[in-house]
């Protein structure tokens, strides 16, 4: 089989790309075996399979929180409604507690989910593939939720590196 050809283009340019992809925001929560709750901010967040019901994400492997993620069985996608960009901000840069001040209740996995997120899931971590610098984290869905106003409510949304609400064309 024919190899891959080395990239033309240097890394700035392959973001620069990507960013046009414009993407949701979530937050994924988790609790670490001490008892610590750990989230961080991912737009990597997709959609895989209905049945089984499948989600997917991926974590640098430089990631702080990369042995929490690693070991733990569960963790819980937030999906982020506009009105949520502090706490798209919070859980890509606070060093220290970034639960701090951040209202939550433990869903039905015991893990913590978001007031106020649009949509929420809680995965069981299936599977996990090393790819380049990033994990790609497959997780199945045992339970799920939108918030009861989600009709009304705009996604936070990424693009070329700036933050969106989203208005139906
Ligand atoms: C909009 C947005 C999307 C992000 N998406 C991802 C992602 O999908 N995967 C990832 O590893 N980091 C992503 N990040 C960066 C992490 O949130 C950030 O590096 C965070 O500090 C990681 O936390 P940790 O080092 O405590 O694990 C994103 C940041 C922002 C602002």
């Amino acid at each position: 089989m024919k190899q891959a050809s080395p990239p033309n283009f240097d890394q700035a340019a392959f973001r620069q790309a990507l960013s046009q992809f414009a993407t949701g925001v979530t937050v994924i929560t988790t609790r670490a075996a001490s008892g610590q709750l750990i989230g961080i901010t991912a737009s990597s967040f997709n959609s895989v399979s209905l049945d089984p019901p499948l989600v997917l994400w991926s974590l640098a492997t430089r990631s702080a929180s990369m042995p929490v993620f690693r070991t733990n069985s569960h963790y819980v996608v937030n999906v982020l409604a506009s009105s949520q960009l502090d706490l798209c901000k919070r859980f890509a840069t606070v060093k220290g507690d970034r639960f701090e001040g951040v209202s939550h209740a433990a869903g039905d996995t015991g893990m913590p989910v978001l007031d106020g997120a649009l949509a929420w899931f809680e995965c069981h971590n299936r599977s996990r593939y090393e790819e380049g610098d990033h994990v790609i984290f497959v997780g199945e869905v045992e339970r799920c939720g939108v918030h009861e106003n989600a009709a009304e409510i705009a996604p936070l949304v990424f693009q070329n590196g700036q933050f969106h609400g989203l208005k139906p064309l």
